[in-house]
């Protein structure tokens, strides 16, 4: 073992996921660049280890140990880099807090973030699921990445196109992407910023509030204001974010089904396809509130597993099968999970 790899054997999990699962992992690194990414990949019994690569473990199901390596990412830095075609580049390390880099890039006067605050986890994390919030995605607002790619060792820079970005979706997480390690995000963001308020209750919040031109920052709070409304901090109570995708459907199974269920929630996709509310199919079958075991539903937001306290993560699959289960049976919908499952 080289003396420069700081490697940890049985450490435990516990803290490292919002979901709070007491789970332990076999062996542990602390990768700060890709210094610690060369040195494992020059150790051969490493090297053959599967790897768990690890960010703020807020879109993260831990449902046993983990038999190999994790590579808790916690590079530190931001920075402003300049300005490209009417847009100013923004850079951070994957370790980087999401929402303290969304603070940074407000405070310097920047918008273009402020509808993605206060969403855990971090900045290395964002592009591998696109994450997105009040109708704004990763990719609306990315500018470039570096990985690190496992596989040869070689530092590459991926474009938007290269990380085909899709609804919480994007190359890390299917096999073209699995050996790359993402170490640090570039962003840009318009120099001529104009608030997106594109999504209703957002629209709704700056008008009760008063504010017909609202700055970045003013944005960003009323966000925040409605995320604290109605998802659970993972401070308090363990959770991951919206545990299901909102399904998309054919808009003839949507026009089926809105003949029975006229207050079907749905958003018409521009291929044609219609997009539902996972949140509002699980309300709907009675699960809001409800819990099986020490895994609940959070009360003011369906699609919000929850921790109740001392759940392991073979409770929170046991309460999502039979959430998935009660919604396809009533609406021929298969809600498929947002956070990775290990
Ligand atoms: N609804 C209900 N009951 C519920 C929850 C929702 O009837 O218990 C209805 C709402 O009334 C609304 C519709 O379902 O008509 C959609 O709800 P909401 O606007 O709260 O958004 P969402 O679809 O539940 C998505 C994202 C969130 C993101 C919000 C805001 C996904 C899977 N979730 O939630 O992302 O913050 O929109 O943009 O796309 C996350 O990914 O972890 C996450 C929190």
């Amino acid at each position: 073992m080289h003396p420069d790899l700081p490697l940890l054997h049985d450490q435990p999990l516990d803290a490292l996921n919002t979901f709070r699962i007491p789970a332990r992992a076999r062996h542990y690194i602390r990768v700060t660049g890709a210094r610690q990414l060369d040195l494992l990949r020059a150790d051969p019994f490493l090297a053959a280890m599967p790897r768990l690569v690890l960010g703020g473990g807020s879109n993260l199901l831990l449902t046993r140990d983990v038999e190999g390596v994790v590579l808790h990412m916690t590079g530190q830095g931001r920075e402003v880099l300049g300005e490209q075609d009417g847009r100013v580049l923004v850079r951070a390390q994957a370790g980087e807090n999401w929402h303290g880099f969304v603070q940074y890039t407000l405070e310097q006067g920047l918008g273009g973030l402020e509808n993605l605050s206060l969403i855990p986890g971090t900045v290395g994390a964002a592009p591998i699921q696109n994450v997105g919030a009040y109708g704004v995605e990763t990719k609306d607002v990315f500018h470039s990445l570096s990985a690190y790619d496992m596989a040869s060792g070689e530092l590459r820079t991926l474009s938007a196109a290269d990380c085909r970005f899709a609804y919480r979706d994007s190359i890390f997480k299917h096999p073209e992407g699995r050996e790359l390690v993402v170490l640090d995000v570039t962003f840009a963001l318009p120099k001529d910023w104009t608030p997106n308020l594109r999504y209703a209750e957002l629209a709704q919040a700056a008008r009760e509030a008063g504010l017909e031109q609202p700055s970045p920052r003013q944005v960003g709070a009323l966000v925040e204001a409605i995320r604290r409304r109605k998802l659970p901090d993972p401070a308090e109570i363990g959770n991951a974010g919206s545990f299901f995708k909102n399904p998309v459907v054919s808009r003839e199974h949507c026009a089926r089904l809105l003949e029975t269920y006229p207050n079907l929630v749905h958003h018409a996709q521009p291929d044609g396809s219609e997009k539902l509310a996972a949140g509002w199919l699980i309300d709907q079958c009675g699960w809001k509130g409800r819990s099986m075991g020490a895994a609940g539903v959070y009360p003011k937001q369906a699609l919000v597993l929850v921790n109740l306290g001392g759940a392991r993560g073979e409770d929170v699959v046991r309460l999502a099968e039979a959430i998935q289960r009660d919604v396809e049976q009533r609406y021929g919908v298969r809600l498929e999970p947002e956070p990775v499952f290990v």
